[in-house]
This record gives C-alpha cells, sequence and structure tokens, in this order.
C-alpha cells in the first residue's frame, strides 16, 4: 500500500495568499472574498453535509451518471493515472476507480487537508494496490505532477468548475491543456441551468448551508484575528440570469465595523451590504463545448442524466483546427 500526502506550498504561502485576498476582496466594490476559503476542516465537514441535503440535487445526480457511466469512461480513457482536482472526500470517485482496471496511481488535489488525510487513508485501506499521492495545493496555482503512467484522466467533479470566475475558468483550461498529452482526457462535472426555483433552493437552506457560507468568516476570525460576528450576516441565495450563475452573499443585517488585526485593517458595512462569497456557474452543452476547443480541447463523450440536471464531458487535446462534434450520448 503507497500513501503519501504533500504539501505544495509552505504553510506560510497559504497565509500569505488568505491576507492577499481578504485584502483586495474586502477593499473591493462589492465586497468579495474567494470560495476556496470556506473549505477548513469544517467547512469541508459542512460541505459533506449539504451533499445530502434534499434540495441539493447536484452531487446525487452527478454520482449516478457516474455509477452509471464510469464503465463508459473507464473503456474510452484506459487511464493509469487519476488527477482528481477538488477531490473532497473522494465519495463518488469510488465509481471511477472502480472501472477503471489498469489503474496505477491516484492523485487527489484539495487545499483541503483534512478531506485528504481521511479520504486518502479510507482508500488507502480499501485499495491496497493502489498507489495514492495526496497533494494539497491549490489547482488554480500550476500543479507539480509526480511522473507515473500514462494514459492520465485529470477530473474536476461536482460543478467545481462553476466556482471561478469566467477568467479563471478559462485560465484553468489552458493550465490543464498544458497537462494532457495525446491519449490523455480531462473528465468535467457540470451543473446545467435549470429553473431558476430549483437553483436557488439547492443553496437557499440557512442552516447548513448557511453555516457553510458563514465559515469563511470564522476562518478570517482564526487565521487573521478579525471580529466577524456570523450573527450579524444573513445567509443569501440568488441567481443571477445575466451570468447564469448563482451567487451566495452574506448581508450584514447592520451598518458595522469588523476589525482584522493581522491586516491592520477595518472594514464597515453598511445594513443591507452584500459580501459575495461565491459564484456557482451553470452551464449549457453548447457554450462548454466551445470554451473547451477554445482551449484546445475536443468534448468528445457527454453524460447526462434522463433529466438533464447535471453533465460530465470528456475532454481529449484536440489534433487540429477542426473542431469536432460532441457525441451526445444520453444517459
Ligand atoms: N469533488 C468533490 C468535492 C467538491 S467540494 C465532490 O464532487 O463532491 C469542492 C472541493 O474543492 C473541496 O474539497 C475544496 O476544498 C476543493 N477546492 C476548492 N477550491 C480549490 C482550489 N482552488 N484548489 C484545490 N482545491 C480546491
Ligand atoms: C463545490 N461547489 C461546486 C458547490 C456548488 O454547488 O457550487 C459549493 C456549494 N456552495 C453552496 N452549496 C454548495
Amino acid at each position: 500500500m503507497t500513501f503519501s500526502i504533500t504539501r505544495h506550498l509552505p504553510e506560510d504561502a497559504t497565509a500569505d495568499a488568505l491576507c492577499t485576498d481578504v485584502r483586495s476582496g474586502l477593499t473591493a466594490n462589492p465586497k468579495t472574498l474567494p470560495p476556496k476559503w470556506f473549505y477548513d476542516a469544517h467547512g469541508s465537514d459542512l460541505f459533506e453535509q449539504i451533499t445530502r441535503l434534499p434540495n441539493y440535487y447536484a452531487t446525487r445526480a452527478e454520482e449516478e451518471v457516474l455509477a452509471g457511466r464510469a464503465g463508459d469512461i473507464a473503456e474510452a480513457t484506459g487511464a493509469r493515472t487519476l488527477i482528481e482536482l477538488g477531490s473532497g472526500s473522494s465519495t463518488k470517485t469510488r465509481h471511477l476507480l472502480g472501472a477503471l482496471s489498469g489503474l496505477h496511481t491516484y492523485i487527489p488535489v484539495d487545499v483541503s487537508e483534512s478531506a485528504l488525510r481521511e479520504s486518502g487513508g479510507t482508500l488507502a485501506h480499501e485499495q491496497p494496490g493502489l498507489t495514492i499521492y495526496a497533494q494539497i495545493a491549490d489547482f488554480t496555482n500550476r500543479l507539480i505532477l509526480p511522473p507515473t503512467p500514462g494514459p492520465r484522466l485529470v477530473a474536476l467533479l461536482g460543478s467545481t468548475i462553476g466556482n471561478l470566475l469566467p477568467a479563471e475558468r478559462l485560465a484553468f483550461y489552458a493550465s490543464v491543456r498544458t497537462l494532457l498529452q495525446p491519449g490523455d482526457a480531462l473528465l468535467l462535472g457540470v451543473d446545467l441551468v435549470k429553473d431558476a426555483d430549483v437553483l436557488v433552493a439547492a443553496y437557499a437552506d440557512p442552516a447548513v448551508t448557511g453555516a457553510f457560507n458563514k465559515n469563511v468568516l470564522s476562518v478570517v476570525n482564526r487565521e487573521l484575528g478579525a471580529d466577524f460576528d456570523l450573527d450579524a450576516f444573513e445567509h443569501v441565495a440568488a441567481w443571477d440570469a445575466g451570468h447564469e450563475w448563482i451567487e451566495m452573499r452574506l448581508r450584514s443585517r447592520t451598518a458595522q465595523t469588523v476589525k482584522i488585526p493581522a491586516l491592520d485593517m477595518v472594514v464597515d458595512f453598511a445594513a443591507g451590504e452584500d459580501l459575495r462569497t461565491e459564484i456557482s456557474a451553470k452551464f449549457r452543452l453548447p457554450d462548454l463545448a466551445s470554451e473547451l476547443r477554445a482551449a484546445g480541447m475536443d468534448l468528445s463523450r457527454w453524460f447526462t442524466t434522463p433529466a438533464q440536471q447535471v453533465g460530465l464531458a470528456l475532454a481529449t487535446p484536440a489534433h487540429s483546427g477542426i473542431p469536432s462534434a460532441p457525441e451526445c450520448g444520453l444517459f
């Protein structure tokens, strides 16, 4: 059994990145914080609770696709190395791990050390023949991967791609493209545009999703000595029809001032002012195929549920300048 966990950034680099993000996000207008800071151990645990909420359909729907189509994905890719970005608990990944009969190495990559330790430890016992190199790293930075056997399959599941801003998303595609050799592939899980009420309901839960949303304030309190009062903010989920994304926000219930001693900063909030903590973009297949094509990848297979709630796109490095038509095999 091989299980190792490595950190690809020194711990103080994480602290520096948090300082930079908090300083720039809270001096911006409107105020923002990047969603990757939700995921300390408590945030990772809250996300797992979200996946079991009745209105949060995305995890169950993606699991349904993976349960039905992991064999097709395995056959199409023949992957010997699976690199999973934002792997979290790796729960749904087990369908792929079970189907990829020639798999040699699994590389889960996540900013959450607790998620990697828990999932990696469990998987190492479940799959004693598999080499597991877990990496604590930010997948929006350049990835440094160990030399492992190809073909390689890079996976980003759960519609985590939707949490990147459009420019970050394009930068992400470009960076993944540099990892792909001929024969390698990208497996991308996306949530699809649907009725706004269904989308808002998936994010509106005030208890669990509200606590997840406010957890970013707890992280800033603990790491930077700030004095955010979590009760002074209201959890808000709104559908932005123009951008076709859900926005999670924290709305200041009153006019208030927050101190952030580590940054030597005070931040004023007006009553009713919103702090945007996450976008969760929803996708349409033709747009997704075009943006992958623009990044030098062809959407070669598409798997979805009968109700087309979510989809899994399998993309391969483009060989020519001529875009190929996606094969839209429905579930
Ligand atoms: N893939 C899992 C988990 C999704 S939750 C699923 O589909 O259920 C999003 C995961 O991505 C969390 O584990 C979070 O810690 C991780 N994450 C978010 N932003 C990240 C980043 N920039 N780099 C690495 N991991 C990130
Ligand atoms: C991880 N990510 C894809 C989730 C989403 O749906 O955007 C995070 C989340 N935010 C609120 N609920 C779940």
